[in-house]
C-alpha cells in the first residue's frame, strides 16, 4: 500500500506458502508478505506509531478518502495541502520515494503517486479485516499457532550504505534468536548478508542504490521452521 525501505515489495512471492489461516507480521513495515496473503487472518505489529497510524488510516479509509487526496508536484512541499492530517501527508510522502524510511515532504520528477493512489483505493477491500498494534515484538501477548512473517531491521542493516534507519530499532539478536525459536506454527525470518544468528540460507539476490549512485548486490536470507 505504501513505498517503504527494506519492503519485500519484489520479493514478497519468493517466500513459502502460509501453512496457517493466520499470518502475524511482528515487524510489520508495509507488510508486503501479508498483503499477497490478504485474505488471511492478519495480524501486524510495529514498533514505529506512524506505520501503525498509517495502517490504522487505511484500514479505515475510503476508496473516496484516498481518490480525494492532491497530487504532489515537483518542487512542491505537502505542507502546502493544509487540508490533510499529519498521516496523509506520511502516506503520500513515502509514496513520493521509492524505499525509504521516513516520508518525503516535496514532490521530485515524475512521482508515481497519482497511479499509486488509485491502485491503493482498489486495494482499501483486501485489508479492511486486519488487525493493528503499535509495540515491539517482546510485547505481543499472544503466541498464535499461525504463519509468522519475521521481518527485523537486518543485523548489519544498510549494506547499501544509503543512510537509511528505521526510526525506533533496538534489536539485541540473540534475544530475537530465542523469541523466534519459542513461536507456534511456521516461521519464516528474513535477514541479509553476513546474518549467521540463525542457520539462514540464501533466498535471493537483490540490487539496491548506495549513496553515491552505485547499485550494490545484496543478499536476501531465509530461515524456516
Ligand atoms: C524490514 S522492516 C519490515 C518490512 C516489511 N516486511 C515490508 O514488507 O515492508 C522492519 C520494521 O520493523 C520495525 N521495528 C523496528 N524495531 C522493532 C521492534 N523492536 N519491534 C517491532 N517492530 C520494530 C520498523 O519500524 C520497521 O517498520
Amino acid at each position: 500500500m505504501f513505498s517503504y525501505y527494506g519492503s519485500k515489495s519484489k520479493i514478497a512471492h519468493l517466500y513459502p506458502q502460509p501453512r496457517y489461516d493466520v499470518i502475524v507480521e511482528p515487524f510489520a513495515g508495509s507488510a508486503r508478505y501479508s498483503l499477497l496473503h490478504f485474505d488471511r487472518e492478519v495480524f501486524l505489529y510495529d514498533a514505529s506509531p506512524l506505520i501503525v497510524e498509517i495502517w490504522r488510516y487505511l484500514i479505515a479509509a475510503s476508496e473516496r478518502d484516498i481518490r480525494s487526496l492532491p497530487d504532489v508536484p515537483s518542487g512542491v512541499h505537502i505542507d502546502v495541502f493544509t487540508q490533510l492530517a499529519p498521516v496523509e501527508k506520511a502516506l503520500i510522502g513515502f509514496n513520493l520515494c521509492r524505499g525509504k524510511a521516513v516520508p518525503r515532504k516535496r514532490g521530485h520528477g515524475q512521482n508515481s503517486w497519482s497511479q499509486d493512489r488509485e491502485r491503493i483505493a482498489r486495494d482499501l477491500h483486501k485489508i479492511r479485516h486486519w488487525r493493528v498494534e503499535q509495540c515491539s515484538y517482546l510485547s505481543i501477548l499472544e503466541n498464535r499457532t499461525a504463519t509468522w512473517f519475521i521481518d527485523p531491521p537486518y543485523r548489519y542493516a544498510n549494506t547499501a550504505g544509503n543512510g537509511d534507519r528505521y526510526a525506533r530499532s533496538t534489536i539485541h539478536y540473540e534475544t530475537l534468536r530465542y523469541w523466534i525459536h519459542s513461536r507456534r506454527g511456521q516461521v519464516i525470518a528474513c535477514e541479509g548478508t553476513g546474518a549467521d544468528y540463525l542457520p539462514f540460507e540464501r533466498l535471493t539476490t537483490v540490487s539496491a542504490n548506495t549513496n553515491n549512485s552505485t547499485v550494490k548486490q545484496i543478499d536476501e536470507l531465509i530461515y524456516t521452521r
